[in-house]
C-alpha cells in the first residue's frame, strides 16, 4: 500500500509543478505585455487562454487524484478495520498516557469484558489484573514482551500467551503499546493429557512388574500366616499373626490397586451404552442405588465397558464415603448431556466438597485424606477416562459438594491422539 501511495503524491508534486511552472509563465507574459506594444498584447492574449485551458486541465486532473487517494485511504483503512475486528486473537492498543485506543472483539470475548476503548486500560482491564500488570510494565520498559504466559480468571482459570509491541515515533519515545494474545488453555490442556498419558505408560512399564512380584510374595506371606493354627501358638504371638494378616490383606489390595493404576491396560473397546455402564456401576457400590439420581441424554460409545464401569463406581464411592464422613444424607446427581461430538457428563454430590489446597492433587496417585485410603481411586478414574481419549476435572460446586466433569468422544475407536477441547 505504501509504494502506491507514494506514486501518488509524486504525481501530484508533478501536477503541482506544471500549475507553477504556468502561473511563472503567465506572469512573465503578462509584464512583457506590460510592457510592450499592440502585436505582443494580441500574441499574448492568444497565449494566456492556452495557458489558463492548461492550468483548469492540471487542476481537474489534480481533483481527480485527491478523490482517489482519499478513495484508497479510506480502504486501506476499512482493510485495516476489518482485519483487526477479524482476527482471532485479542488486540488492545493502549497509548503512552494509559487510554485504550482500540480493543478489538476477540480480546473483549477472551478477556471477558465490555467496550474498554477510550478508557484507562487500569479501569477497564481490572477484572483481568495479570494482563493491566503486564501492560504496565511494557509501558515502564518500552521493550518487546513476547510470549508470556499469563492466569486469568479464578472460577473457570484460563492461560493466555500475551506478547506486547512498542509502537515508537520519530523522537525515538513511545507512543502506544500493541498487546496481542490468544487464549492457550485448551492447548495447555491438549499438552497436560498427552504429558499424562506418556507418564502413565512409563511408569506402568517400569512399576507393573515390580508390583506384580510384591503381590505374589504378600500372596506367599499370607498363605504361611493362614497355615499357623492359632490355638497352638502362645497368645501374644496370635496378635502378631492376627495382625500379620490384616496387614498383608491391606497391602495385597494397595498393590492390587496399583496395578489396575499402573499396568498398562489391554483394552477391549465395543459398543457400550453409558447409561447401562453406569447403572452397573453404581450396582457394584453397596448403598448407592438408592442415593443417585440419573438425568439427560446418555450416548453409546465405544469404549471398554469393564474399566469405565470401575471409573464410576469409584466416583460414586468416593462421593458415598465423602457423605457418610461429613454425616450428609448421601445425594449423587449424574448428568449426560452431547452438545457435539462428545458426551458431557457432570457427577455431583452434597458432601463437602474438596479442601481448596487439596482439589489441584486429587488426580494423583496415594492422595487421600482417609486413614485408611490407598489414593489411587481418582488416579485410576482420570487414566480411564484419558485412555477413552476423554478429560476429567474436579472442582466444587459453589453451593457446596464435589463435582467432576468429564468429556468423552462418541466415537472413541483407539487410544489415539486427544483432539484439542476443554471441558
Ligand atoms: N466426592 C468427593 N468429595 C470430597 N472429597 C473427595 C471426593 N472424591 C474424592 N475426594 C478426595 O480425594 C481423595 C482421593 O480419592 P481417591 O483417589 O479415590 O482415594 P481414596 O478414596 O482412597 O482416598 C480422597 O481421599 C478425598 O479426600
Ligand atoms: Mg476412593
Amino acid at each position: 500500500m505504501a509504494p502506491t501511495l507514494g506514486f501518488a503524491s509524486m504525481g501530484m508534486l508533478g501536477i503541482l509543478l506544471v500549475i507553477i511552472i504556468a502561473f511563472v509563465v503567465v506572469l512573465v507574459r503578462a509584464i512583457r505585455v506590460a510592457s510592450g506594444g499592440g502585436n505582443a498584447r494580441r500574441e499574448s492574449g492568444g497565449e494566456a487562454a492556452m495557458l489558463s485551458m492548461a492550468l483548469q486541465d492540471a487542476l481537474v486532473k489534480l481533483k481527480q487524484q485527491e478523490r482517489a487517494m482519499a478513495a484508497r485511504a479510506e480502504a486501506s483503512e476499512r482493510l485495516a478495520d476489518q482485519i483487526v475486528e477479524g482476527l482471532t486473537s485479542g488486540l488492545v492498543v493502549v497509548d503512552r498516557g494509559g487510554q485504550i485506543q482500540a480493543i478489538n472483539p476477540a480480546a473483549k470475548r477472551i478477556l471477558g469484558i465490555d467496550g474498554g476503548a477510550g478508557k484507562p486500560y487500569r479501569e477497564a482491564l481490572r477484572p483481568v489484573q495479570p494482563l493491566s500488570g503486564l501492560i504496565d510494565e511494557a509501558l515502564e520498559g518500552s521493550s518487546p514482551i513476547v510470549r508470556r504466559t499469563i492466569m486469568i480468571g479464578s472460577e473457570k482459570p484460563r492461560h493466555l500467551g500475551v506478547t506486547i509491541s512498542p509502537i515508537i515515533n520519530d523522537e525515538g519515545s513511545l507512543q502506544a503499546s500493541v498487546c496481542l494474545f490468544t487464549d492457550l488453555t485448551d492447548v495447555m490442556q491438549l499438552e497436560e493429557q498427552l504429558r499424562l498419558k506418556e507418564a502413565l505408560a512409563r511408569l506402568g512399564e517400569l512399576t507393573a512388574g515390580l508390583a506384580h512380584e510384591f503381590r505374589n510374595g504378600l500372596a506367599t506371606i499370607h498363605g504361611y500366616g493362614k497355615l499357623l493354627d492359632p490355638q497352638s501358638l502362645p497368645p501374644q504371638a496370635k496378635t502378631c499373626v492376627d495382625g500379620i494378616r490384616a496387614e498383608t490383606i491391606a497391602l495385597g489390595e494397595v498393590v492390587t490397586n496399583f496395578l489396575r493404576f499402573a499396568r498398562p491396560e489391554q483394552m477391549t473397546m465395543t459398543p457400550v451404552e453409558l447409561k447401562t455402564v453406569i447403572q452397573r456401576a453404581i450396582d457394584d457400590v453397596p448403598g448407592a442405588a438408592a442415593a443417585v439420581e440419573l438425568e439427560g441424554d446418555f450416548p453409546a460409545i465405544n469404549g471398554d465397558d469393564v474399566l469405565l464401569r470401575r471409573a464410576f463406581s469409584n466416583l460414586v464411592r468416593n462421593s458415598l464415603e465423602a457423605c457418610a464422613d461429613a454425616g450428609m444424607p448421601p445425594h449423587i446427581y449424574i448428568r449426560s448431556d452431547i452438545p457435539d461430538d462428545h458426551a458431557i457428563l457432570t457427577v455431583e454430590d452434597n458432601g463437602p466438597g474438596f479442601s481448596p489446597e487439596y482439589l489441584s492433587k486429587v488426580f494423583q496417585p496415594f492422595a487421600t485424606t482417609k486413614a485408611n485410603g490407598t489414593g489411587l481411586g481418582l488416579a485410576i478414574v482420570q487414566k480411564v477416562i484419558v485412555s477413552h481419549n476423554g478429560l476429567i476435572a474436579a472442582a466444587n460446586r459453589p453451593e457446596g459438594g464435589a463435582q467432576f466433569r468429564l468429556r468423552l468422544p462418541l466415537a472413541s475407536r483407539d487410544p489415539g491422539p486427544l483432539t484439542p477441547r476443554s471441558l
